[in-house]
């Protein structure tokens, strides 16, 4: 980056730019700062021993309950206000069946969360619950219902919740990811980013397009977004994924069966590809299709001229859904059973419906922790031409679906509602991902601090679409109220 010049060090303003934008990205809290309960520090209770024996806990050890029914461990926590928070559980479960226990809030029961196992001792998962705290301090108690006791549990990350604003401010990062070409591949743009945070690395997931319009999907990790732009990128074509056209990646685990999950679209349907290493890039299956008879008779009905595009998952505890998109003003949502996934999509109804360009594509559908409401957030095509997101909130994935941010005026991402340090690198904020607080697929994100991965572009590029320059970057809301 730096250039040396007349024995004096210069950097270039590029140089000063980037490195401007990655301290203001460091600056900001990464996520609102939840509060983390060791279970092995008092006045937390742990009805067996504290062990060492299994890597990978944080602090100074992790409570390995008896194996016995009403072997609990309990946590002290405290919360300046009575609010909802998310209660984020870090454990393992080395056996092969899942441990179930009640959750304990100053002793009322308020969840059964089950403990899937992750495979190994020392492999360690968070888990995230919702509960109502009361002003002060509460205990909050994992009691086994079943023989098997507890999974090894090794803390709780307590964040007191808050509800979304009506309205969003954001500051975004200069561009973060760009094209890598290599060899056999010409990289002409990344665009359609999806991101996990995994032991300590970001995992992205991203379509690429070559200089013949050809749609790939390409994958990079790295521990801190100053070092985004060094990381390899995998291209996936490369991989039992395949050539051809896949695009429009969405990645998250599938605790159930404890694989991740890769899904793309292929043009005439949505694939998914899985894996139980999402850190290598070899190791994914060879893609499946979601829908056994292709598009669905409800999709063909109202896509008109349009295409059938970015497909999402999110589940709750009984069932998965599939949101997608046709470029003509219908969000679409079909379902299968948690036990059935990723089989059995079916049922498949417009959850929302607007003008073509007010409901365009890139759906993304969050449980926000800390509070009782999903987030769909949408990409519309505004009046001046440009990509930006409208956002709504429902008591339920199946909807309905209330508007929150979701005009021009009061966007939830939109270039009138982000600042950039320096020049504007784009004025579309299109198609992208939030990063979430949790990895699997219940789609978590908590209500505080939001960060945004989104694709931009050079606002003077007037290549016809599939060979706009498209860029990476990260939002990073400025108007959080926790
Ligand atoms: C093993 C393991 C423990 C775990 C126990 C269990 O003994 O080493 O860490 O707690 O299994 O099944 O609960
Ligand atoms: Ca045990």
């Amino acid at each position: 980056m730096g250039s040396r010049s007349g024995g004096h060090f210069r950097k270039s303003a590029l140089a000063v730019l980037v490195t401007a934008v990655l301290a203001a990205l460091s600056a900001s809290p990464v996520h609102a700062a939840p509060t983390r309960y060791e279970a092995e520090t008092s006045p937390a209770a742990c009805a067996g021993t504290i062990d060492t024996n299994w890597s990978g806990y944080t602090g100074s050890g992790f409570c390995n309950g008896d194996n016995a029914i009403g072997a609990y461990a309990q946590f002290t926590v405290n919360a300046s206000s009575a609010r909802t928070a998310a209660v984020g559980i870090r454990f393992a479960n080395g056996g092969r069946t899942a441990r179930p226990v009640n959750l304990v809030v100053n002793d009322s029961t308020v969840a059964s969360p089950s403990f899937e196992s992750t495979g190994a001792w020392s492999t360690w998962l968070t888990k995230t619950v919702t509960v109502t705290l009361r002003s002060g301090g509460n205990t909050i108690r994992l009691d086994p219902i079943t023989s098997a006791g507890l999974p090894n549990l090794d803390h709780l990350d307590v964040e007191v919740g808050a509800n979304l604003p009506s309205s969003f401010q954001w500051r975004s990062s200069g561009v973060l990811i760009g094209p890598k070409s290599d060899a056999t591949h010409n990289i002409r743009a990344v665009k359609d980013p999806s991101v996990v945070h995994h032991n300590g690395r970001y995992h992205v997931f991203a379509s690429t397009t070559n200089n013949n319009g050809g749609y790939s999907v390409v994958y990079l990790n790295f521990t801190d977004w100053s070092q985004a732009g060094s990381a390899q990128h995998h291209y996936l074509d490369r991989t039992a994924i395949g050539g051809g056209y896949k695009a429009a990646p969405h990645v998250f685990y599938f605790a159930p069966q404890r694989l991740w999950c890769l899904v793309f679209q292929t043009g005439d349907n949505a694939a998914y590809s899985t894996t139980s290493d999402i850190s290598n890039p070899q190791s994914w299956s060879a893609p499946k299709k979601f829908y056994a008879n292709g598009m669905p008779q409800i999709i063909r009905d109202n896509i008109g001229d349009g295409y059938w595009v970015d497909f999402w998952v999110i589940c709750d505890s009984t069932k998965c859904h599939l949101f997608s998109s046709d470029d003509n003003g219908h969000l679409y949502r079909s379902e299968t059973t948690v036990a059935n996934f990723p089989n059995g999509m079916t049922n498949t109804v417009i959850a929302l419906q607007d003008t073509k360009f007010k409901l365009f594509e890139a759906p993304n559908v969050y449980k926000v922790t800390g509070s009782d409401s999903y987030l769909l957030v949408n990409e519309a095509i505004g009046s001046d031409g440009k990509r930006y997101f409208r956002s709504w909130t429902s008591p339920t994935i199946t909807g309905s679906w209330t508007a929150l941010a979701d005009t021009e005026a009061n966007p939830f991402a939109r270039s009138n509602n982000v600042a950039f340090d320096g020049t504007a690198w784009t004025r579309d904020i299109s198609h992208g991902e939030m990063i979430r607080n949790g990895i699997d697929q219940t789609m978590t994100i908590s209500s505080c601090n939001l960060r945004y991965m989104y694709q931009g572009k050079d606002p003077n590029a007037n290549d016809s679409y599939n060979f706009l320059p498209w860029r990476l970057g990260v939002l990073t809301q400025t108007n959080s109220t926790c």
